[in-house]
């Protein structure tokens, strides 16, 4: 939340109930006569904070009269570099670029980054959601998979991956206690970075800020875009800075397919002729116009990200001579982010912020008559947002590399049917299958063609399959799977 241009004075309640009724926010204030000092102190504290300047803006735009957001008149599918092997009719040298990324990654210059302030609130898990238990046979949280992956690869390269977390000010103490409960999962603790994001009022449907409790405002992060500032403000940037890191690998916390150390992509964002080595994202194919995945496009001649509530039905559908969508190109939230870009776009805070977006959710708040506690049954309010991928176009010239779905992406978000933990150890599933197909092992398939057993392979067994035709990881695999089996290597 950024300071108030209008800050109330300390002397008292009388500043503040001015700026409260110059605002229609007067409500803030309804309960005062039932809170403690100290209770009193922190409910002002928290309005002081309140930038309502901004906020009257947003809550016009965003809450009381949201408009559909006009559509650029230059609008083109983003072009992108083909995953290996799909498109022979553009061939590039994968080559060059993962050697490339492999110095990088050797040379120390190449930190991870997890977004994971978001509340979960669709999954419904009880606590931060990188504590989710997200594997298939042994349940390993989401944490644990990404902790995994960084020791695996600082041992591969014989270097070390420092991990940035971004957690808000709500569920940053779990996190914490989870990451010391575990003993960092094996990782230097020096080299594990957490800090909390920004937050941002919660706006009821008429416009009103809502109170969680008589004493305090309902407050939600600002968006996984609130994570250029918190870098900053973090002084994550700055050790970041301090180490010698130039590429940040940017992921959702809700992924555990994800591959954090890319070689391909972090030499393709940081040498590739047309890339500024700013930000650089991965896409997979949509599987149909109605994906509800953002699609890469260019705008004004920027990459940029539409979500796809703002692509109109008619161009979603449009095909290719061959078929193919010609708005293909559907963002996974995987990017790569250079240091210099964070710290060039956060130079002067002040001047920095990305557009907020509009996100109707279910809040619990107090009943403005009654003060008495109430759990919405259906969304009540509008959080404000803002998106990383609203950076893109500030880049000077962004790249775009495609991935196989299977191989990269099993999103964890709601508790059941699409994206849910059954999809995702599924596809999870799947890809241990196809892992273990690559290195000689039989392994049964549905009539469906999904794999037909429980498979997991831990990132400490191997990060990609090559790892499994090691002779010695070899004569450890089974010669077949049994359908139904489970397994976990
Ligand atoms: P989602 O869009 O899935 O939101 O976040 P969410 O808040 O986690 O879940 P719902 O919508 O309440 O069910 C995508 C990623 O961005 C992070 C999340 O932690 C997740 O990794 N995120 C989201 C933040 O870090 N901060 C935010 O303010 C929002």
């Amino acid at each position: 939340m950024t300071a108030s241009s209008h800050s109330a004075s300390d002397s008292g309640a009388d500043s503040i109930s001015s700026l409260l009724a110059r605002h229609g926010q007067s409500h803030l204030l309804a309960f005062e006569d039932r809170l403690s000092a100290a209770e009193r102190r922190r409910l002002r504290e928290q309005i002081e904070h309140v930038n309502f300047v901004e906020l009257d803006r947003l809550i016009q735009e965003l809450v009381l009269q949201p408009g559909t957001s006009a559509l650029p008149p230059s609008l083109a599918p983003a072009a992108y570099y083909p995953a290996q092997h799909t498109d022979a009719s553009r061939p590039w040298r994968a080559e060059r670029f993962r050697e490339a990324g492999e110095d990088m990654i050797r040379s120390g210059k190449v930190a991870a980054f997890t977004v994971a302030g978001g509340q979960g609130t669709r999954l419904g898990w009880n606590g931060p959601k990188g504590t989710f238990p997200a594997t298939v046979v042994t349940g390993k949280p989401l944490f644990r998979v990404f902790a995994e992956q960084l020791l695996a690869a600082s041992r591969r390269y014989g270097t070390t991956i420092p991990w940035y977390i971004m957690t808000s000010p709500a569920n940053d103490a779990d996190t914490r206690a989870f990451f010391v409960d575990n003993n960092h999962f094996g990782l230097a603790p020096a080299d594990v970075f957490m800090f909390p994001q920004g937050v941002m009022p919660a706006i009821g449907l008429d416009g009103k800020i809502l109170l969680e409790t008589p004493g305090s405002i309902a407050l939600s992060p600002d968006g996984h875009g609130g994570s250029f500032r918190a870098l900053a403000g973090s002084g994550a940037i700055d050790d970041m800075a301090a180490r010698g890191i130039e590429v940040i690998s940017y992921f959702q916390v809700d992924n555990p397919l994800v591959r954090i150390v890319d070689p391909v992509f972090l030499g393709l964002h940081a040498t590739a002729p047309d890339s500024s080595a700013e930000m650089s994202s991965k896409m997979v194919a949509k599987v149909g116009p109605e994906e509800k995945v953002g699609v890469f496009c260019v705008v004004d001649g920027r990459t940029a990200v539409v979500e796809y509530s703002d692509l109109p039905k008619a161009l979603a559908e449009e095909r290719q001579p061959d078929g193919r969508l010609r708005f293909l190109a559907g963002s996974i939230a995987i990017h790569a982010i250079g240091v210099e870009f964070v710290q060039r776009l956060t130079a002067d805070p002040d001047r920095f912020g990305l557009p907020f977006h509009r996100a109707e959710k279910k809040v619990a708040c107090i009943d403005p008559r009654t003060g008495e506690a109430m759990q919405p049954e259906r969304p009540n309010a509008v959080k404000l947002e803002t998106f990383v991928f609203d950076a893109l176009p500030l880049a000077r010239s962004s790249v775009v590399l495609e991935t196989r779905r299977s191989e990269e992406f099993a999103p964890i978000k709601n508790a059941e049917g699409v994206d849910s933990p059954a999809s995702s150890h599924e596809l999870q599933s799947d890809r241990a299958g196809a892992w273990l197909e690559q290195a000689g092992v039989r392994v049964p398939r549905r009539a469906d063609g999904h794999v037909d057993a429980r498979l997991e392979i831990s990132p400490l067994t191997a990060l990609s399959p090559e790892e499994l035709l090691d002779p010695e990881r070899r004569s450890e695999l089974p010669s077949a799977i049994r359908p139904g089996q489970e397994l976990a290597i």
